[in-house]
């Protein structure tokens, strides 16, 4: 009887643990010189926590080549958003204004050539479709994606 005592209150905060720290589902995607995201959709469950690791494979400056991932809430395009971004002053340099992150349900960093960032984010309970985009300077016409969420 002592034992299964014992044995109960060491299992139990490692129990805790494992409930709290929900496993998140690992996406990896690349962008490179060409203005390619390698991965252009993915799917996902309503709720559920990601892990997104993004690199940027290329070898061209970052200031001629930057890339970022940029994740828009439900119903926002990527196209649009991409024009939004210049229309706000977006640049190489400040590629995501401020003013805009209204409209976005996460992002990474710009990166340059072999720096990767990873981000985490809860995936909203809402399916549907969800926009990314790189909003460096002119890759929004080509470097697009979608977060498929069912
Ligand atoms: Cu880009």
């Amino acid at each position: 009887m002592k034992l299964i005592c014992l044995l109960t209150l060491l299992i139990h905060p490692f129990g805790l643990l494992a409930e709290n720290n929900k496993t998140a589902r690992e996406v990896v995607i690349s962008g490179n010189d060409a203005m390619q995201f390698d991965l252009k959709e993915f799917s996902s469950s309503p709720g559920e926590t990601i892990s997104l690791s993004f690199k940027n494979i290329g070898s061209m400056p970052k200031i001629a080549m930057g890339h970022n991932l940029v994740i828009l809430k439900k119903g926002i395009s990527a196209l649009s958003f991409g024009q939004r971004v210049l229309a706000s002053g977006g640049n190489a340099a400040n590629p995501l204004p401020s003013s805009l992150l209204s409209d976005v349900l996460a992002h990474t960093k710009l990166l340059g050539p072999g720096e990767s960032d990873t981000i985490t984010f809860d995936v909203s309970t809402d399916t549907g479709e969800y926009d990314y985009v790189c909003t460096f300077p002119g890759h929004f016409a080509i470097m697009r994606g979608k977060m498929i969420v069912k």
